[in-house]
């Protein structure tokens, strides 16, 4: 073996190291920022309508926006609950929302992610602003703070809606839902985990889905009264 021969192995060594480095890093800042800008793989997302009719009376739409599927759960109590009363509700994602004529009333809303909606919550709000403000609508907010219902955690909670009252000023909502969420560290990308954890924050699911449907149960009158759109 020559000197080169001998340098050799150690180059390869070298490299080896910088590329799996490389592309470690490139996994991990990968996975951080779909997580941060996105769905996760393989969640599940509510959508339903009760009854299976979609010309029925009093058609109430609850539109949500979640990461983790969790929102859709809180959604679909709703759904229930209003079901119960004799309206006919439907549930969907926000971004599979595309007409709202058929509505006589809606329900927005979202997961919160760093202190406010999910951006396709609010963006759908401000773009449909004109005909939202014509119907009774109601916003609801899913989040790690409502797990402790104190009214310092509430006007917290109220004012993540800030960004959605400024963006939408001509819709006043007919109520605002506060509700406790999940966190699964299962569904979260290695850095929105590595994020909560560093926070402090455990996983749980502080849900309370007979309250949820109590909320809905209570808006539900209101509802109703609207005047379906002709
Ligand atoms: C990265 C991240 C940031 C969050 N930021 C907040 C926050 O600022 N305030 C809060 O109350 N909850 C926060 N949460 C909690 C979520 O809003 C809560 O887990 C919600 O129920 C998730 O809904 P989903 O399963 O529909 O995505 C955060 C969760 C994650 C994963």
């Amino acid at each position: 073996m020559n000197g080169q021969d001998e340098k050799q192995p150690g180059m390869d060594r070298r490299r080896f190291l910088m590329v799996s480095c490389g592309a470690t890093l490139a996994l991990v800042l990968h996975r951080g920022i779909a997580g941060a800008s996105g769905g996760q793989a393989g969640q599940a997302f509510v959508e339903s309508i009760c009854p299976q009719d979609e010309k029925a009376a009093n058609r109430v739409l609850i539109a949500y926006a979640s990461r983790c599927g969790s929102t859709g759960s809180i959604a679909q109590a709703m759904a229930e609950a209003l079901c119960a009363k004799g309206a006919s509700a439907e549930v969907r994602l926000v971004q599979n929302v595309k007409d709202l004529s058929p509505y006589q009333a809606v329900i927005v809303g979202s997961a919160i992610r760093a202190g406010k909606w999910l951006s396709e919550a609010t963006a759908f709000v401000k773009s449909n602003q004109d005909s939202l403000s014509g119907l009774p609508t109601a916003y609801f907010v899913a989040c790690l703070t409502m797990r402790e219902d104190t009214p310092e955690n509430r006007a917290k909670v109220l004012a993540y809606l800030d960004p959605v009252r400024k963006g939408a000023p001509k819709i006043t909502p007919v109520a605002v839902g506060l509700f406790p969420g999940v966190v699964d560290f299962s569904k979260l990308s290695f850095m929105n985990k590595t994020v909560l954890e560093a926070k402090g924050i455990s996983e749980g699911d502080y849900r309370n889905l007979p309250a949820v449907k109590g909320w809905a149960s209570e808006v539900a009158p209101a509802f109703m009264a609207a005047r379906p759109r002709g």
